[in-house]
């Protein structure tokens, strides 16, 4: 170990007093990180399992986004136990992975395989010896290929019942040990990316109003809400299977998983206020809405018109109230401003539909590198979803910071995102908020759904030219794990550190995120 390195080391672990630490939370506050099945087991031809969507995607040229695919990956399926090891020795709490549908049942439908079945007992069974909890999500975007060829996937309405049989085997073959089921992680991004944009899989969408992206099939006008409107009734289903069937004898609880920002009025203007509103209701009340009221919002029914699919009264009966929890996904937020224009073009799709205009919120000297780190937004968003849906119980299932992946190991911005945004919290729950765990996103450099690897949000660094694929802890895994286990430091000394060492962080540019650009898209072209 270098002097410096020792040093840096010291600096991060020695107590310095007063400042963040752990016992600021309740006792029964929850802290994880989390990765997702396709994105970090690699071993995708291993042992019976059979592609997903985001296999095929990967290997058709990721729409030119970035090179590289999943297939090895950190190779998880092997190094399962070295992982929970790791995450024992770093003081974790819990552990939030998703399961691999087509590792369990390669098909869709069918025949589950043993394999696949014993992997995720193995690595369930190795999270509970060492008294970490499984949070488990069923699908993380990768829905096996099977299901898209038969009958497109996530636009029939076939899926609701192939999705209710598939989370039938996992609660019977693990829910002894997994308590936390979330059914969906960001199902808005995934109707929006995979449907209307098209630059995820799937990858449908039409007319071609998308950046850059040639679907082949879709109907950018449609389907989005139609696969949502399913997402919705497969969460639905599920939930009451298992509160019907399990609940009872295995204690544990059901939720679904967004991809949140925060929304502010960027004007005190009335029309720039019911545009936040509204932005609101689309990106996050399309699901909420149904969750908490049974229907649609107000503003969707009336911009979306015939488009937006309607619920029976015995559907909407199912949906409301059939989360137990919220999982929020929180990177950025936006300011609001009205867009009446949008409502005037022809073929309108879902992102022309909510009529606003998303301007980035900027933090400090932030603007050009990384995510802005602006604690008061994730404040925002919570207060804002508490007062419309009330308090739901809510699970920070992802929140961290972007750096590129070959940037050192000395990953200050990563540090001082973590410091302020778990600083926050808190006061968040002083004001009322039942926020019950934070989970960093990601536990390894993974492989990044919206960008390969060409960037990391991992605590841990992998060298991918390294044949062992060697997890090496960043000054970040180092800082959570102090966090963690009670020791507290003085966010000043690691931000004087910051100063001195200004050449240590090379993140990639905000403004090349993808969803960023999507959600921009409109305001883009027609402002
Ligand atoms: C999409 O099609 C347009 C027009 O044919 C072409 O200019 C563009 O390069 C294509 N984009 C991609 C990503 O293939
Ligand atoms: C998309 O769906 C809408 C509504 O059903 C329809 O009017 C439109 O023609 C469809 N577009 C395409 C390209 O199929
Ligand atoms: C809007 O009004 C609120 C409350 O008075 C104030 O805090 C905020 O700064 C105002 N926003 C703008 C953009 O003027
Ligand atoms: C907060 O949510 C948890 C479940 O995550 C629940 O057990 C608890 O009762 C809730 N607390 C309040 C104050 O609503
Ligand atoms: C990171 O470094 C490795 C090994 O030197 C190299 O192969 C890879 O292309 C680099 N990746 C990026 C995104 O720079």
């Amino acid at each position: 170990m270098s002097m410096k390195v020792f040093v840096l080391i010291v600096l991060v672990l020695v107590p310095f007093g007063d400042a963040l630490s752990r016992d600021d939370f309740p006792p029964h506050f929850l802290f994880g990180a989390s990765t997702s099945a396709y994105q970090v087991e690699g071993a995708v031809n291993e042992d019976g399992r059979k592609p997903s969507i985001w296999d095929t995607f990967t290997h058709a040229g990721n729409a030119n986004m970035y090179p590289g695919n999943a297939d090895i990956a950190c190779d998880q399926y092997h190094k399962y136990k070295e992982d929970v090891q790791l995450m024992a020795k770093m003081g974790l709490d819990a552990y939030r992975f998703s399961i691999s549908w087509s590792r369990l049942i390669p098909d869709g439908k069918g025949p589950i395989n043993p394999k696949g079945l014993q992997y995720y007992n193995n690595l369930i069974n190795e999270l509970i010896s060492q008294g970490i909890q499984a949070h488990v999500t069923l699908v993380h975007w990768d829905l096996p290929q099977a299901l898209e060829d038969e009958y497109e996937g996530w636009v029939s309405r076939r899926i609701v019942k192939d999705f209710t049989a598939y989370a039938d085997v996992c609660f019977r073959e693990f829910g002894d040990r997994v308590k936390h089921w979330t059914t969906v992680n960001e199902g808005n991004v995934f109707a929006i990316g995979g449907y209307d944009s098209g630059f995820l899989p799937p990858q449908r969408c039409y007319p071609a109003q998308s950046l850059t992206y040639n679907c082949s099939r879709g109907n950018s006008s449609t389907e989005p809400y139609w696969v949502a409107h399913h997402m919705l009734l497969a969460h639905a289903s599920a939930a009451n299977l298992y509160r019907k069937k399990y609940q009872d004898r295995q204690h544990g609880s059901i939720g679904f998983n967004l991809l949140t920002f925060g929304f502010f009025p960027l004007t005190n203007t009335s029309e720039d206020i019911s545009a936040t509103k509204r932005a609101e209701d689309f990106y996050l009340g399309w699901f909420l809405n149904p969750f908490i009221f049974g229907e649609y919002p107000d503003t969707m029914k009336k911009n979306g018109g015939s488009r937006l699919p309607s619920f029976s009264k015995s559907e909407s009966n199912l949906i409301k109230g059939s989360i137990d929890f919220l999982g929020i996904n929180y990177y950025f937020s936006f300011y609001v401003k009205d867009s009446p224009d949008s409502l005037q073009i022809k073929d309108r799709d879902f992102i022309v539909d909510a009529g606003v205009k998303l301007q980035p919120v900027f933090g400090d000297g932030t603007s050009t590198s990384g995510f802005p780190i602006v604690p008061w937004t994730l404040h925002g968003l919570l207060s804002s979803l508490r007062n419309t849906y009330g308090n739901i119980p809510i699970y920070i299932h992802e929140n961290g910071q972007q750096t590129d992946r070959n940037s050192s190991l000395e990953d200050w911005s990563r540090v001082k995102s973590l410091h302020d945004y778990i600083g926050s919290i808190p006061d968040i729950l002083r004001n009322g908020v039942n926020v019950s765990g934070y989970f960093v996103w990601s536990f390894l450099d993974v492989f990044e759904l919206l960008a390969g690897y060409e960037s990391s949000f991992g605590l841990h660094y992998i060298d991918l030219n390294d044949p062992t694929l060697r997890r090496q802890p960043k000054l970040s895994a180092l800082w959570y794990s102090n966090f963690l286990n009670k020791r507290t430091m003085d966010p000043m000394i690691t931000m004087e550190v910051q100063k001195k060492n200004p050449s240590v962080v090379l993140p990639t540019a905000f403004s090349n995120n993808p969803i960023l650009q999507m959600v921009q898209r409109k305001s883009i072209s027609y402002s």
